[in-house]
This record gives C-alpha cells, structure tokens and sequence, in this order.
C-alpha cells in the first residue's frame, strides 16, 4: 500500500520487549489458547545436540544410515565414504519424532517462531508436508527462516534472555486453503486491522468483509484479550466455510519482522482505530498488493525475477524475454512431435 506521498517519510520506531517476543513462542500461546488452535501438536524440548546440528555445516540427514547397504554387484554404485550418522547425537530425540509419526500421519513442523516455509521445494510436493523424520531434518536445515530462530529471534527486542528454550513443534497436518487465512494486527489492546495473508487475488472475499470483521472481533474479545500477556501482537487465524469458527494458527510480535502483509508498519504504527471499525485489507483486483511470486520464494527464484519485480520497465523487459523464450520453446517441441 503506498504511503501518501506528499508527506514526508518518518520511520517509526517500534518497542518490542523480550517478553513480547518470549509470548509469541508456540509452546508459550499453544499452552493459553490450544484448544482453538488449528491442529493438535506435539512439542519437544530440542536437545543442544540437536542446535548444534542445525547450525554445524554437516549436511548428512539424521537416521538414513540405518538401512543395510543393498546388495552392491552393479558398478555403477558408488557409495562416498560415510561420515557418521548425527542421528547418534540425540538418539532420544530423534526416537520422539519417530513415535509422533505414528499419531500423526503427517506432519507441518516449526520451531518456536517460525516454519520452515521457504525451504519447501526441498519436498516433492513444495509443502510442508512432512512423512518422516527425514523430511522434518531436510526442511529444518535448509531454511534460513529456523535459522532466523536460532539466530536472530530478539533481534529487535529490548533484552535477550539468558537461555532460549527451544521447541520443535510437530503440528498435525490438516490441509487449508489460503484465501482463508488472515493476518490481524492489535496494537494498545486494540485489534486495528485484519489482512488477507496469501496475496492472491479471491472475488469471493469481498462479500466476506462483514463476517470476517464479526468473527475475527469476536475471537480477539473472548479468546486472546484476556488471556495474552502482550498488549500489541499480530495474530493469524484461519476462518473456513462456513465461516463460524476461528481457528488460531499462529501468533507473531508485533514488530517490523512480522510481514505487514496490506498494511506497511508505519501505518500500523499510527493508524487510530476507526470507531471501532476494524480495517480489513483484501487483494482486489485493481491492487494486486504486491508482485506475488510466490510467498517465501526469494531465495530460491532467479535473482532477475526479483529485481525485476522492483521495477515496472525492467518486469516488461522480463516478460517479453520470457515470452520470447516460451514460444521458442513451443517451436521446438511441435518440431520435435
Ligand atoms: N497443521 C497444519 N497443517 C498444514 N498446514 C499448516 C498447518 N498449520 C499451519 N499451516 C500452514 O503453514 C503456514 C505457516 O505456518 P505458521 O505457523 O504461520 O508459520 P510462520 O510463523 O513461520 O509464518 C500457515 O500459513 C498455514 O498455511
Ligand atoms: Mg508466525
């Protein structure tokens, strides 16, 4: 959303304190408001071990050795020579995600503040749709935004705590659709503004408006206000046909880290509320938000798509390469039919 232009820009500093950030952790509001969370759980207390794994550079996935090596008569295979399994490493732990495997189906996993969303085209599906330990340890390992947890998580806040414990949240899966996802930012108390949280464009949305609006308030005053220890938060629920039941699906500080989504944090920062009239952003078809590639993908897009997505002369100098290419491409394949 742009800002108005005519005024100047002023950055607005945002105060996040340890303990807003420490309330947002899954195990902290899972604890208060379970029962109106979207899935069951499971949340296991991460061992060091397991830490010093994500952060080392080893990049072998834990308890795939185990298999005895096939008969091996082809010369074709070669095995590398072996570094040891860094399953042994947290033997219990791994044993744990293991057992959960067998309430769970399948699995959407995170640590305490985020997913691991922008590693997902590590799986077949680019999902979070994890059926074993294995894929758990490969979406773990390859996003920057676990490592972001490990990291990077009080960045913004007043203190840091001594020790962070970390949580490696097995959430059961249970497919949901996007367009039904919201994003809702409270500030002093007050919910100020709900967004759609996929930027796609929904027609069916926009006679939603009311009910999204009745349903989010209503969750915000009986479930989280009097419950939550931190008076400004952004919360994401989910809010599927037919539109009775809110379910929470996470909550995040309310700070510049957390995606604005419609909004931008400056506005977010000053907005008053509006006679109690919550703000409800949605993508319509003349305010395609944002140029969506797809949420979480930049690191793993052509780096011209990004940069090109910054800038409207160099996108339709983009497209027209990209055409140009396709119907090349077409070409050769009704030549090579
Ligand atoms: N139990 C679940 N099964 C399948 N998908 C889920 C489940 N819970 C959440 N998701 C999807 O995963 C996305 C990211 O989860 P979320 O906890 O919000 O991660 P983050 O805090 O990193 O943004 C959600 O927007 C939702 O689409
Ligand atoms: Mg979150």
């Amino acid at each position: 959303m742009p800002e108005n232009s005519n005024k100047p820009a002023v950055f607005h500093e945002i105060a996040v304190t340890k303990n807003d950030i420490l309330n947002c952790s899954y195990e902290n509001w899972y604890s208060l408001f379970g029962a109106h969370a979207y899935s069951r759980a499971i949340m296991l207390p991460v061992p060091d071990e397991f830490i010093d794994y994500l952060e080392s550079d080893d990049f072998t996935i834990p308890g795939e050795k185990s298999k005895p090596n096939a008969q091996n008569d082809s010369d074709w295979d070669y095995t590398p020579p072996s570094r040891p399994d860094p399953a042994c490493r947290f033997l219990e732990f791994h044993r744990r995600i293991q057992e959960t495997f067998k309430s769970f189906k399948h699995i959407a996993p995170k640590l305490n503040w985020s997913a691991p969303q922008d590693s997902v085209w590590m799986l077949p599906g680019r999902t979070m749709k994890c059926s074993s330990s294995s894929d758990i340890y490969l979406l773990l390992k390859s996003s920057d935004y676990i490592n972001h947890d490990l990291s990077h998580a009080f960045d913004e806040a007043d203190s840091v705590p001594d020790k962070i414990q970390y949580y490696l949240i097995l959430r059961e899966w249970k497919e949901i659709n996007p367009s039904l996802e919201f994003r809702c930012f409270v500030r002093d108390r007050q919910l100020l503004g709900i967004s759609q949280r996929d930027l796609n464009y929904y027609p069916f949305l926009d006679d939603l408006h009311d009910t999204i609006i009745e349903r989010i308030s209503a969750f915000f005053d009986d479930v989280l206000l009097p419950k939550f220890g931190s008076n400004s938060f952004a919360f994401d629920v989910y809010l599927p046909k037919p539109f009775t039941k809110v379910y929470l699906v996470d909550i995040n500080p309310f700070a510049r880290k957390t995606d604005s989504l419609l909004f931008t944090w400056n506005e977010l920062a000053t907005m008053a509320p509006h006679d109690d009239e919550v703000a409800v952003r949605l993508v319509t078809q003349h305010n395609s938000g944002r140029f969506a590639t797809k949420a979480h993908s930049h690191n793993h897009v052509p780096r011209d798509v990004l940069d090109a997505s910054m800038d409207s002369s160099k996108m339709v100098e983009m497209l027209q390469n990209w055409s140009a290419m396709l119907s090349k491409e077409n070409e050769d394949t009704e030549e090579s039919e």
